[in-house]
């Protein structure tokens, strides 16, 4: 039996799927915004929220990918002190900024701590 380890669909209609959205590309910088959630919110409660996201670049040509960066979102609730006890409660979003001589494809990864890992993918074009 084959495990599927890392879940994917179509964005707009699965809320785990991360979103990348390529803002811009300036001066051989590219502006890369993930997000989960865009088109329909995923939970983001103490028992069911987004973990962590993580984006990869594999520039054209290259024989292996890059971290680009790793964001986590895993004090859900925390801060819940004196009279306010609603906690802090990040969204799943993050911006990542880096510079790039080369073209590729982006992955980004986003963990749900109920419903596993789930990936997509996009083409950076400079
Ligand atoms: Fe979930």
């Amino acid at each position: 039996m084959s495990k599927k380890w890392i879940q994917s669909d179509d964005w707009k209609t699965e809320k785990h799927v991360p979103v990348i959205e390529i803002m811009k590309v300036e001066d051989g910088k590219a502006f890369v915004k993930v997000s989960v959630g865009k088109e329909i919110a995923h939970p983001n409660t103490t028992a069911h929220h987004i973990k962590w996201m993580d984006l990869f670049f594999w520039p054209e040509g290259d024989k292996f990918p890059v971290e680009i960066g790793y964001a986590t979102f895993d004090h859900h609730g925390e801060s819940a002190q004196g009279p306010d006890t609603s906690g802090i409660y990040s969204e799943p979003v993050t911006k990542f900024v880096f510079k790039t001589g080369k073209p590729g494809t982006l992955m980004a990864t986003a963990y749900c701590n109920i419903h596993g890992l789930w990936k997509s993918e996009a083409e950076l074009t400079l």
